[in-house]
């Protein structure tokens, strides 16, 4: 699989690589088996998917904890998995987003208890605090970094602003922010820095989860314990509308004969900004599915295509 350099980092991961926010994310969908997450990771990895990402808040831990079982076992080589994890969420505190160095400290050295592995590949501060002066949070990644527990340095859920406070010292290699066919603010702000700064992209909810399947029909209805109930993508009119623009790419994604969810991904694969593309799976068979999105060999014109049609 294409493998990526994560900013000016020593890191390197595969193009596409798995989030694992429903591996033991308990606090985010209900009635997750933990054996099927583990052997979600376990295709990844078997398939050539080298970054794991991951933070504290899937499960309060227990992503970690579980994709920390996983690189135990026999047949996977630690290092060549590129482990991606993120903190912010101060539990001693009812959850605030804390930036403290000595809080972010303290978050590594736990994420590395729970992942069994003395550093981690990238770690992500997950959402910015208030108070804490960007620059300052990112120098004590530096410190981290200096010291071998983490190897390149990521925010995520920053303005360009923030990102721009924290990257004072250029330190920055990652940042990795909602974005989607569906969801593209960041284009026009944020794309012209990360190029000129050399920091990598990575989007999360590149599905827009589970809607960009092409697996719905207009009239789908989701339940109040359904999480997606909430997102307003998931809702009315607007549902409606991203149906009509995800069945539009059926015809083309028969013309490669391929699904529309690998063609949505193979069309970010394509895209010169992004850095790794990292959709979740509930399931060894999803995971199995989009690997095959590496082998699409879209066209300029087809993504040209897909990029207007989103527009
Ligand atoms: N930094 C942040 O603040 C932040 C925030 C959110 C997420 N993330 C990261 O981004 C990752 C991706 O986001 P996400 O997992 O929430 O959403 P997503 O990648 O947009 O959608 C993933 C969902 O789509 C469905 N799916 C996946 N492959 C499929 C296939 N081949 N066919 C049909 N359905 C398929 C599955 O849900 P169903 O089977 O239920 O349809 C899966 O859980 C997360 O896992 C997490 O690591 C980061």
């Amino acid at each position: 699989m294409t493998e990526v350099q994560i900013g000016k980092s020593e890191v390197y991961a595969s193009k596409l690589g798995l989030g694992t926010n429903a591996v033991g994310g308990h606090n985010l969908y209900p009635n997750l088996d933990e054996e099927v997450g583990k052997e979600v990771v376990r295709t990844a990895l078997r398939n050539g998917v080298t970054l794991l990402d991951t933070a504290f808040s899937y499960g309060r831990g227990r992503s970690e904890e579980l994709i920390g079982e996983v690189l135990q076992e026999e047949e996977f080589d630690r290092s060549k998995v590129v482990i991606a994890s993120k903190a912010a969420h101060d539990m001693a505190n009812g959850g605030v987003f804390n930036n403290s160095p000595e809080f972010l400290k303290n978050a590594v050295e736990e994420s590395l208890k729970r992942l069994q592995t003395t550093y981690l590949d990238i770690f992500y501060i997950h959402f910015p605090d208030e108070e804490t002066p960007k620059n300052e949070a990112v120098a004590a990644l530096h410190e981290l970094k200096r010291a071998g527990k983490i190897k390149a340095i990521g925010v995520s859920n920053f303005s360009l602003e923030q990102l721009k406070e924290a990257n004072q010292d250029g330190y920055v290699d990652v940042i990795e922010e909602r974005y989607s066919l569906i969801h593209r603010e960041h284009e026009d702000t944020l794309f012209p820095y990360l190029k000129e700064q050399k920091i990598s992209f990575v989007p999360y909810y590149p599905l827009d989860s589970g809607l960009l399947t092409g697996k719905y029909e207009k009239e789908a209805t989701f339940d109040d314990s359904d999480l997606r109930s909430k997102n307003p993508d998931f809702k009315g009119e607007r549902f409606k509308e991203i149906i009509g623009k995800v069945d539009s790419l059926k015809p083309i994604a028969e013309q490669y004969e391929v699904t529309v969810t690998q063609l949505v991904l193979a069309w970010y694969m394509k895209h010169p900004v992004m850095g790794v593309v990292i959709p979740g799976a509930k399931r060894p068979e999803q995971v199995e599915a989009n690997v095959k999105a590496c082998d699409v060999q879209l066209s300029q014109e087809d993504f040209d295509k897909i990029d207007q049609l989103f527009r």
